[in-house]
């Protein structure tokens, strides 16, 4: 094993019932943006996902559909993986947690907490709802006993239950959330689950009696895991739990969580008490994430309002989407997403703002500097090459900093100043004037600047839209890989060779036109799924 510095990064496991829905991308592909920052900064990433397959959802589908559960959600899997194909997922594992190395790190979680004497059997009698398989009190429920989240009717249950002592734990827990202000990000996140912890957690459930499609209870046989308690678990199995003692050690601790904000509850109160009461540490972050909207209303299977991921990849693009959701949604915060609003972030941020950059900055260097990088002249800069040369000095710095609490949108705006400022240049300095007049000096020096910008503007992206990026090196000529770029090294003003080749090529944001466009939704639309 490499002596690199290392980081365990997940998403939250996706319930195996349906095909994949847009905000499972999108989960997805924040997580895998951080990822990927994480290995230009030098970190040996794993990264896992994975499906959650214990629910009686999967039961209800495996029967409904004649197969066996097992078989069921093994084509499911398929999908998800596929889905982290098409959006370039940089996953290293992905879990089941009908896998057998999960069995085993879910039963030695269990028999942890059982033997400190921390699981006890008692009986539950309340509201259960099957969507989010959680278990419910009267008062949380919908006037007319509706799941708060689904909006549909809960189950009342009576039932014998094996429960964890969560309430021996709240103190300690609600002292480390205190200490620890990165543990639960962002703030109203944190501040949601301080207030939950005060206003008193119950004992919850841990077994479900009677299912014969989930992990036997290592204590008793006629019980099964209650799908959280298991489910959470898959990221020590990940990790290497119960299987591969050396790996666990390298990784655990999970660096960063990324999970939607429906479910911080499970992961930044039950799943710390399991892994105290099991003697394991405390992943070091929980980022619960925003809801992509419809219309204002949360997307999902349940509602009927989501979005093919697969489709409308399609028709723009992976890039497309993903700094779309970088871009367009504040890591932490609720964001719309709609087709208009892509064609709206497309047509202003990568066809206008970018694209045009990169056309117009290559076809000057082309036509002026016979399609060589031209030298630049530090003495001769005038205030406006010297506030963007300013600007382009302050971004690593600020790129860093913003990634570093996972401000993904922000880090994307560093680099769009950066970008706005040098089309404003290219009015301001007029480089054909400047050919005119014969100031070859400067010519030479506000184009060096553009191409400063374009190539510091390619690794800003490079996690967001990697496939636009290598096609921005091919156009400056110059040879990163980003397997083996540093960002330390290289987001720094000045680094791009002089003299070196550059080939304008095709434009990379063609304009979408917007019959074409009309054209293609339409087709989008009826492909969405049912
Ligand atoms: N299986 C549980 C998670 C167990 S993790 C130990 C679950 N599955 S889910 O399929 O319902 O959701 C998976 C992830 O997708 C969650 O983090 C959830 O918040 C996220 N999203 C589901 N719908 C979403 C949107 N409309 N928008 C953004 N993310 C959404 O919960």
């Amino acid at each position: 094993m490499s002596d690199k510095k290392h980081y365990f990064i997940t998403t939250a496991i996706d319930y195996a019932n349906s095909k994949p829905h847009i905000g499972h991308a999108y989960e997805k592909v924040t997580a895998d943006i951080i990822a990927r920052y994480k290995r230009l900064k030098g970190y040996e990433v794993y990264f896992s996902t994975g499906t959650d397959e214990h629910s009686l959802n999967v039961m209800a589908k495996a029967k409904e559909t004649g197969v066996d559960p097992k078989a069921y959600v093994d084509n499911i899997a398929v999908a998800f993986k596929d889905l982290c194909t098409q959006y370039k997922i940089t996953i290293t594992d992905f879990v089941q947690t009908s896998e057998v190395r999960h069995a085993k790190a879910v039963s030695e979680i269990f028999r942890r907490c059982f033997e400190t004497g921390d699981i006890y059997k008692g009986t539950y009698e309340g509201w259960y709802c099957k969507s989010c398989e959680s278990f419910y009190a009267q008062g949380e429920l919908t006037e007319d006993n509706c799941c708060p989240t689904h909006k549909s009717k809960a189950d009342l249950i009576k039932e014998d239950n094996y429960f964890l002592k969560i309430t021996k734990y709240t103190d300690k827990l609600l002292k480390h959330i205190e200490d620890n202000p990165d543990f639960i990000q962002p703030e109203t996140r944190r501040n949601e689950i301080l207030a939950m912890l005060k206003s008193g957690f119950r004992d919850v459930s841990v077994s479900r009696p009677g299912l014969n499609w989930g992990i036997p209870l290592p204590v008793d046989h006629t019980q099964t895991v209650y799908v959280w308690f298991d489910a959470l678990i898959n990221y020590a199995t990940a990790a290497g739990f119960a299987t591969d003692e050396e790996k666990f050690k390298k990784y655990w601790p999970a660096d960063a969580h990324i999970i939607g904000k429906d479910i911080t509850k499970f992961h930044c109160i039950i799943w710390p008490i399991m892994l105290m009461s099991a003697g394991l540490a405390l992943p070091k972050k929980v980022f619960g994430h925003g809801f992509l909207l419809n219309k204002g209303e949360k997307m999902s299977k349940t509602r009927g309002n989501i979005v093919d991921p697969v489709n409308i990849a399609n028709v723009f693009g992976v890039d497309v989407i993903r700094y779309y959701f970088a871009a367009n949604i504040t890591n932490g915060s609720d964001g719309e997403f709609s087709e208009d609003s892509i064609i709206l972030c497309y047509n202003t941020d990568l066809a206008n703002d970018l694209g045009n950059l990169i056309n117009r900055s290559l076809n000057m260097v082309e036509k002026y500097c016979g399609a060589k990088v031209p030298q630049y002249y530090e003495t001769i800069l005038d205030d406006k090459m010297k506030a963007i040369v300013e600007q382009a000095k302050q971004l690593h710095k600020v790129y860093g900093e913003r990634m570093d609490v996972f401000n993904l949108s922000g880090s994307l705006d560093a680099a769009w100043d950066l970008i706005s400022m040098a089309n404003k240049l290219i009015e301001d300095e007029a480089p054909w004037n400047l050919q005119k007049n014969n100031k070859i000096h400067e010519l030479e020096t506000v184009l060096y600047i553009l191409l400063e910008v374009i190539r510091l503007v390619s690794i800003v992206i490079l996690p967001v839209m990697p496939d636009t990026a290598s096609r921005i090196w091919a156009k400056l000529g110059v040879n990163y890989d980003e397997k083996t770029i540093i960002i330390d090294e290289e987001l720094h003003f000045g680094k791009l060779a002089k003299g070196g080749a550059v080939a304008k090529g095709d434009p990379l944001f063609p304009r979408i036109l917007d019959e074409k466009e009309a054209e293609k939704l339409k087709a989008l639309k009826e492909k969405t799924l049912k």
